[in-house]
């Protein structure tokens, strides 16, 4: 048995840490054929080509090829990660400065920065599983694609039995940086996480002797030993954005001390940092479309002229490792522990049975079989119950196009502080994104 993999949004600046880990670990995986798929001809063309070319001259076997069809790139597909990004950074940077000019989150996955993604997503992606479910319906869909909170929402809604997963790398990355912290090996740790999709905390770290890390690590941080755990984790060390990001991760947990708190939480419980720190002029969107993007279409540009990708390489890392384990995983059986998106089914015992949440779950062949968490704290569940609310209200009103209920959705967001603000906000965003969300009545 050999496996076609797909990217579907092979174009995305993310492409290149999967390509890279998919390149070292194809014989593992049994790779023999790679698609990038994409709606953007250019983008798909010039990694594609790169990739060709990467692959052919460090000797792999796999036979990659690019395509703008997405009947061709499916067929006969076994494993597809999806990763898209309808209107691209551009139209990101577009809704970041709608919400700071009206002073709110614009943070594409918090906030109404996310609400908008979202609309624009979830026809797409709605699309594109129906496509699957004709041309390979055995195919594995492992979903990057952000917001993943709203996104998964409505996958699991609307494909209750699809073979879909939604991953986030960030839970593995600060666990990472927690793991470096104790100079243990991330393997040893069992972490236990509970939340939604950038929205969670964890509650306990046994290390390979049985003992729980998390009284330890509150210790250092109530005593001011760590104010950051940004230097443990060498991937985002030099981006100033994840430096603070870090640091403020543990000002949240120094004033909220009973679990561990996901970084994106600063967007809900730190907002008045966040919009104080924000700049209308340059936002997150403005700076990955003027590094990241850029640095990879001009690398690729280069090597395709050069006529050699000699001397260039593609960076594995957190990202596409993440995924790669977890294809690992179901194609081997392993059932190992990964933090995932799944419905709760009472996974979360005091929790919407029906609610999508992300809990660690051992994965297999089977796909994801979800951990019980038991009952969570009046706090983090009513965090949660709002976000959940305003998670459901916007996929409803993203399949409904009801102009109502995507208001609903905007006023249930924590980080809207009233009607007029989210009706604004709304309107002005609708407006930005006329050609990408579905019509509203
Ligand atoms: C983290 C999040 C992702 C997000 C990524 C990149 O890994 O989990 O959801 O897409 O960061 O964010 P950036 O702002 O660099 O595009
Ligand atoms: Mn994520």
């Amino acid at each position: 048995m050999a496996n076609k993999f797909v990217i579907i949004g092979g174009g995305s600046t993310q492409s290149p840490s999967i390509l890279e880990v998919l390149r070292q670990r194809s014989a593992d995986l049994d790779m023999n054929q790679l698609v990038l798929y994409d709606i953007d001809e250019e983008r798909v063309s010039l990694l594609g080509q790169y990739t060709k070319m990467y692959y052919k001259e460090t000797g792999s076997p796999v036979h990659v090829s690019y395509t703008t069809n997405l009947e061709e790139a499916l067929q006969d597909a076994n494993f597809l990660f999806m990763q898209i990004r309808p209107g691209l950074n551009k139209q990101r940077a577009i809704d970041e400065k709608i919400c700071i000019r009206n002073g709110v989150i614009g943070q594409e996955t918090c906030g109404l920065g996310g609400f908008s993604f979202a609309m624009r997503v979830i026809p797409d992606i709605i699309a594109i599983i129906k496509k699957v479910k004709q041309i390979c319906p055995d195919a594995w869909i492992l979903n990057y694609t952000n917001p993943e909170a709203i996104l998964s929402e409505a996958i699991y809604r609307e494909f209750p039995e699809a073979k879909v997963i939604c991953i986030c790398d960030m839970p593995i990355s600060i666990e990472g940086a927690i793991a470096q912290y104790f100079h243990k090996d991330l393997k040893d740790i069992t972490f236990k996480y509970f939340g939604m999709n950038h929205f969670g905390w964890w509650t306990s770290m046994i290390d390979e002797n049985g003992q729980d890390l998390l009284p330890q690590l509150r210790e250092d941080v109530q005593s001011g030993k760590i104010d950051t755990l940004a230097q443990w984790n060498d991937e985002t060390l030099d981006d100033q954005y994840w430096i603070d990001t870090y640091k403020r991760m543990i000002t949240i947990f120094k004033r909220f001390p009973e679990y561990f708190p996901n970084c994106y939480l600063q967007y809900y419980l730190m907002p008045d940092v966040m919009m104080a720190e924000s700049d209308v002029n340059f936002t997150r969107g403005d700076w990955v479309m003027q590094g990241r993007e850029k640095r990879i279409f001009t690398e690729c540009r280069r090597v395709l002229k050069a006529g050699t990708a000699k001397g260039s390489s593609l960076n594995s890392g957190v990202h596409g490792n993440y995924i790669v384990d977890i294809a690992n995983a179901i194609i081997h059986n392993t059932r190992e522990r990964f933090t995932v998106n799944q419905k709760n089914n009472g996974a979360i015992s005091n929790f919407d049975p029906d609610a999508v949440v992300e809990v660690p779950a051992y994965i297999g062949s089977m796909g994801a079989e979800t951990i019980s968490i038991g009952k969570i704290p009046t706090f983090h569940k009513g965090l949660m119950e709002l976000q959940k609310a305003y998670e459901k209200r916007t996929v409803d009103a993203a399949l409904s196009g009801s102009y109502q209920v995507a208001l609903e959705a905007v006023v249930l967001n924590k980080t809207i502080p009233d009607y007029h603000v989210g009706k604004k906000v709304l309107d002005e965003l609708y407006e930005a994104n006329k050609q990408y969300w579905p019509e509203l009545h």
